[in-house]
């Protein structure tokens, strides 16, 4: 039997997961988890909170771990990978920094946008360098697909660039991934905004209970040219009725809602109820596995511990082709 192709794909650890990761991302992995080899990864190098809040970065590699969990992501099937613990992503990133020619990191345009939430603070180093480390993290299990967001796609044509001068100057060592988009590559945010993120505070979380979800929903931006339930309504680019397009798995109370929406003969009152409703019809199942995971977080221990362990094996195997490759082992092989 050929063996099966393997992903690698990850997550920076800054808190817990939302609906965006999850239409993006995390549904297409679970799905792939039966027909590939894959790296589920804890970015835990990656993360801007370093300077002022350690504590903050080992408590969300936990969250994650537990959404993970959550949403049907398995163990014993996948690797579970805590990056940091392999400390050869570090060595691999800084002679891969070598075949990365700087005008592709500085025209990045996801790198771009994300330095510039820094604001006035200044950005350091490592933040700037990160996108050398993901594809590092790529080529270190020499993995042939990586599902992600829309938005990580230029750092898959950086990892394809980096693979491609590298095999050329040496050898074939390593295979130029394929990036792989979810069913939505982007998920607007509850406050209508492009993108839904920790950090723009429109989210909605896969751990929120429905309490919360209720009322994020009720304060979700809407049409905002309609004043009373009998004016005409927009439906595209409408961020409730988006949701319900990604969410609600009742299309034909989808295909009434939106006739009677354009018609000016529903509220948004009902609408967004519906909506709540089908959310936690969603999330239901979702927060009960979490809880039960929560309850036994030495399961999770386990489980990264396992993962990592398997990962890094690997990482030394690749490793030595790179070792090999880069003639580093001179001072042995010296014959005077
Ligand atoms: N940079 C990715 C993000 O912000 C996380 C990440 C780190 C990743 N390493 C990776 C994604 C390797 C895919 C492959 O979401």
């Amino acid at each position: 039997m050929e063996a099966k192709k393997r992903i690698l794909t990850g997550i920076r650890p800054t808190g817990p997961l939302h609906l965006g990761h999850y239409a993006g991302a995390l549904e297409n992995w679970v799905g792939l988890q039966t027909r590939y080899d894959c790296c589920f990864l804890i970015a835990d190098y990656q993360v801007s909170d370093y300077a002022d809040d350690i504590a903050r970065v080992r408590e969300a590699v936990w969250e994650v771990a537990l959404d993970w969990l959550a949403v049907g992501l398995d163990p014993d099937r996948s690797s579970f990978v805590i990056e940091s613990l392999i400390p050869e992503h570090a060595e691999l990133t800084l002679w891969l920094s070598w075949f990365l020619p700087l005008g592709m990191l500085e025209r990045n345009p996801t790198l771009k946008a994300e330095m510039e939430e820094f604001g006035r603070r200044s950005v350091p180093v490592a933040f700037f360098t990160y996108p050398v480390m993901q594809v590092a993290n790529i080529l270190m299990p020499r993995a042939h697909l990586v599902p992600v967001g829309e938005d990580q796609l230029p750092h898959i044509e950086l990892t394809r660039e980096v693979a491609r001068r590298f095999n050329r100057q040496f050898k074939e060592v390593f295979p130029e991934p394929e990036g792989l988009v979810g069913r939505v590559p982007r998920l607007v945010g509850i406050d209508g905004q492009a993108k839904m993120s920790k950090s723009l505070n429109n989210a909605i979380y896969l751990k929120d209970p429905p309490a919360v979800v209720n009322e994020k929903v009720r304060s979700m931006y809407t049409d905002p040219t309609r004043l009373r339930a009998s004016d005409p309504g927009h439906v595209e680019g409408n961020p409730v009725f988006l949701y319900h397009d990604v969410f609600n798995p009742n299309r034909e109370e989808v295909a009434d809602l939106k006739e009677r929406y354009r018609r000016g003969s529903v509220g948004d009152v009902e609408v967004k109820q519906k909506l709540a409703t089908a959310l936690n019809a969603f999330l239901d199942p979702i927060r009960e596995r979490r809880a039960r995971f929560a309850a036994k977080m030495g399961l999770v221990r386990d489980a990264l511990a396992a993962g990592t362990d398997r990962a890094r094996k690997a990482a030394q195997a690749t490793m030595a082709l790179v070792h090999e490759a880069l003639d580093l082992r001179y001072l042995e092989k010296f014959r005077g």
